[in-house]
């Protein structure tokens, strides 16, 4: 069996006349969680959308999908991007949101029983439910955030990618959505990959760790022998931590200082 479920070889993406990604060769483990680390700007979110197929790259993506593993792509990919703005007059709740994926009638004629059905068993699994017939522009970022998880959830991806998907959420909250994906991982045996700036979930919750530095993987393996305090000395800088969250102004925290909170490392 093929441990190995996408190869990413010498992958380079330009964007603006930029360098954003230099020869990044790694790889995402089937049937695991792979953690994405890195300080802001590194190339974590491009990195994501060239394994959706969002921009265009240069090297290759290879891809050993199916049971056999020979598929040369994922039947389905689920991804929940680290942002997305939406207009806060868009008069949609979250189960017409829903139903703009789930069905193919215009939702003006009317929402499927499947839809409500299906919706409200995804809902389930992330916790939220009572999200169901909310407004979707009104949710805070964590409510948001389970939201699209679920959505990302059908049909059943055979990768799942996750950009910060705990940036929206409440400190107290974290813990259980990570123990969340490593339910879904476990029951479903879905491969993930997660970008996150928490070092301490990242060792409890993953099995590889990618280490994204100026647009180059610099390390990856297991946390225990990856996340080594020389490490995060030597790849982030003195000084630096890598916990911290992006605030909704737009401010980013790389120190803990004046952040409002910090993770143990
Ligand atoms: N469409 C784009 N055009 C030009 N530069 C971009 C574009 N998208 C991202 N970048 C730049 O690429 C770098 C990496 O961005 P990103 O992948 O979002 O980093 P990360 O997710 O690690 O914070 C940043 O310097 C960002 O400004
Ligand atoms: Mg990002």
């Amino acid at each position: 069996m093929n441990p190995v479920l996408a190869s990413i070889q010498n992958l380079s993406i330009s964007l603006g006349g930029r360098q954003i990604l230099n020869g990044v060769n790694a790889d995402i483990l089937r049937n695991k969680i792979t953690a994405l680390i890195g300080l802001n700007g590194s190339g974590k979110s491009t990195l994501l959308k060239a394994l959706i197929r969002e921009i265009p790259y240069r090297g290759q993506i290879k891809f050993f999908c199916g049971h056999d593993h020979t598929l040369p792509q994922p039947k389905h990919v689920g991804y929940v991007p680290q942002k997305l703005a939406i207009d806060g007059r868009l008069p949609l709740t979250v189960r017409e949101f829903f139903a703009l994926s789930l069905q193919r009638r215009p939702i003006f004629l009317g929402i499927a029983e499947r839809v409500t059905q299906t919706a409200d068993r995804l809902l389930s699994i992330v916790g939220a439910r009572h999200l169901l017939n909310r407004p979707i522009a009104k949710l805070s970022g964590g409510e948001l955030q389970r939201v699209l998880l679920s959505l990302a959830l059908q049909p059943n991806p055979e990768l799942l990618l996750l950009d910060e998907p705990a940036a929206g959420i409440d400190f107290a909250d974290e813990k259980p959505f990570y123990d969340l994906l490593a339910d879904i991982n476990r029951r479903q045996g879905v491969s993930i990959l997660i970008v996150s700036h928490d070092i301490s979930i990242v060792s409890e919750h993953s099995h590889h760790v990618l280490c994204l530095q100026n647009g180059k993987v610099v390390c990856q393996g297991p946390p225990g022998e990856v996340l080594t305090p020389e490490l995060m000395g030597t790849t982030f800088g003195q000084g630096k931590r890598l916990y911290g969250h992006d605030h909704a102004d737009g401010e980013h925290c790389e120190h803990d200082d004046g952040c409002g909170h910090s993770h143990g490392m």
